[in-house]
């Protein structure tokens, strides 16, 4: 079982890599194994359309993206965190998610992983709605089975973190609907 954790923030301590922290060691005492993919390490350059990955099941612009889908590709689970930015995701996270379509156009190779989103706001209603929409639209045109926090869209957080304890109850909804649906599945 391979759990991937994408933090969508530039800030190598922000929020969203705290947030992926504990997500990641939510699974690790599970006994799963966990990616981390932070974007505050690695630089995606936007898409530019070339459809090489039209006829080629990678992208020749970018071999760090290569390397996350490659994770992604074998991971059960897709979990991602961003900071909300002008209501919606960040553009790291955006590039990241668009450089994920050669796994779509050969062979769609998402299909069916559990997906989960998780926004941090510097206040509390500044568009983390909006921006998990923009990642359950990703998790959706990808082909994946999303959850939410077992009540509403997902996690929604706000600074100060560490003050957010309702938030901090929608990270745990959220890991704990992961972790149901995963184990549903692998009674299957
Ligand atoms: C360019 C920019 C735009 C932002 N836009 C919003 C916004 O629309 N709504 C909001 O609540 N916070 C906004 N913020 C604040 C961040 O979302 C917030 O500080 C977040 O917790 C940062 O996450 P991180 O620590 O993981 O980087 C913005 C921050 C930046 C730098």
């Amino acid at each position: 079982m391979l759990i991937a954790c994408i933090s969508g923030s530039p800030r190598e301590n922000g929020n969203s890599v705290k947030i992926i922290n504990k997500v990641a060691s939510y699974f690790q005492e599970k006994g799963a194994r966990t990616e981390i993919i932070k974007l505050s390490e690695i630089n995606i350059a936007p898409c530019i359309h070339c459809d090489f990955c039209k006829t080629n099941d990678y992208c020749n612009q970018d071999e760090k993206a290569n390397e996350v889908n490659g994770i992604l590709e074998q991971a059960d689970a897709i979990i991602v965190a961003t900071p909300v930015y002008f209501g919606g995701i960040t553009g790291q996270l955006k590039c990241l998610l668009d450089k994920t379509l050669p796994v779509r156009r050969n062979g769609f190779r998402l299909k069916g992983k559990v997906g989960a989103a998780i926004a941090t706001g510097g206040t509390r209603n500044g568009g983390q709605e909006l921006a998990i929409k923009d990642i359950h639209a990703w998790m959706l045109i990808q082909g994946m089975v999303i959850v939410g926090d077992n009540s509403h869209f997902g996690g929604i957080v706000h600074n100060p973190l560490e003050k957010d304890d309702a938030g901090d109850m929608t990270i745990e909804g959220t890991i704990q609907a992961v972790s149901d649906l995963l184990a549903r599945m692998v009674k299957l």
